[in-house]
């Protein structure tokens, strides 16, 4: 006989392998489709599918005029000049185009700008500026989940996806958020408030289940990204009932008998305050 723990774990990570059968058969029927998963109707459990895809609309598309602001341009130029006039014999060793390594950060920076999403306008100006094909730029914001390919909402909620929070409940987080929203997920709330993406682990599992807020709403200078972790279903559309009212809900742990990252209800070992010892 298994213990509660394993036997929890099991029948979640059957969901996960059904769910993910299942999905594969939708993805085998609409390979020959030009239309997207989303477009199609498929269940929100398709990770990160949704952010591999471009269709043009009238506020993503290539024609759009995008630029870096003047004060992020000088940043541009900052990761720019470093890589491309080497100021020391090291890093006069690597190649040439070695411009394309300011790829990420200038992703980042278009995001921050962009409120939180980076269209494909700003990939093809950061193409031009390091100097390399528009692919080599959209290859790297759809590899790393963390670049939002689709509009966010103000404050845009990231369940971590990771095995403990997921043995831990971050599914029933999710489905509380979305219920609660009325969203799918990576769709914006009709007041543009909210959206709820997936992360993963964000090295808080100690404290899993838990969920990243990023709010870009104040541009490159102001924009915070607030952990707000040991979740419950009823906790979490709590918070988000906070951030509506436009209240700041205490970050880090929801437990009320936690302090920090400390055992619930205090030490259970090292008693001693061990600064005495020495
Ligand atoms: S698994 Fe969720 S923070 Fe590590």
């Amino acid at each position: 006989m298994l213990p509660p723990a394993a036997r929890l774990a099991a029948r979640r990570l059957l969901g996960l392998a059904t769910s993910s059968a299942s999905e594969s058969a939708a993805a085998r029927r609409l390979s020959r489709s030009p239309i997207s998963y989303a477009a199609a109707g498929c269940s929100s459990r398709l990770f990160s599918t949704a952010l591999n895809y471009h269709l043009d609309s009238p506020e993503n598309n290539p024609d759009m005029p995008w630029e870096f602001t003047e004060a992020n341009m000088k940043k541009v130029l900052l990761f720019v000049s470093f890589i491309h006039f080497p100021v020391n014999e090291i890093l006069s060793h690597y190649p040439s185009n070695y411009k394309q390594s300011g790829i990420i950060p200038m992703l980042d920076l278009a995001q921050q700008q962009h409120g939180g999403w980076v269209p494909v306008a700003a990939m093809n100006a950061i193409a031009k500026i390091v100097e390399v094909a528009p692919i080599r730029v959209y290859e790297v914001a759809t590899f790393y989940t963390m670049f939002n390919r689709t509009k966010v909402g103000k404050y845009h909620l990231l369940v971590c996806g990771t095995t403990p929070c997921m043995i831990r409940g971050s599914r029933e987080i999710e489905e509380a958020l979305l219920e609660h929203l009325g969203v799918k997920r990576n769709e914006v709330t009709s007041d543009g408030l909210f959206s709820v993406g997936e992360m993963e682990c964000m090295g808080c599992c100690v404290n899993a289940p838990m969920i990243a807020v990023a709010d870009y709403s104040k541009g490159s200078e102001g924009y915070t990204y607030n952990y707000y972790e040991d979740l419950t279903p009823k906790r979490v559309v709590e918070i988000v009932e906070m951030l509506k009212r436009g209240e700041t809900p205490p970050r880090g742990t929801q437990h009320p008998e936690r302090k920090n990252c400390g055992p619930a209800g205090g030490n259970t070992t090292l008693h001693a305050d061990m600064r005495r010892q020495w």
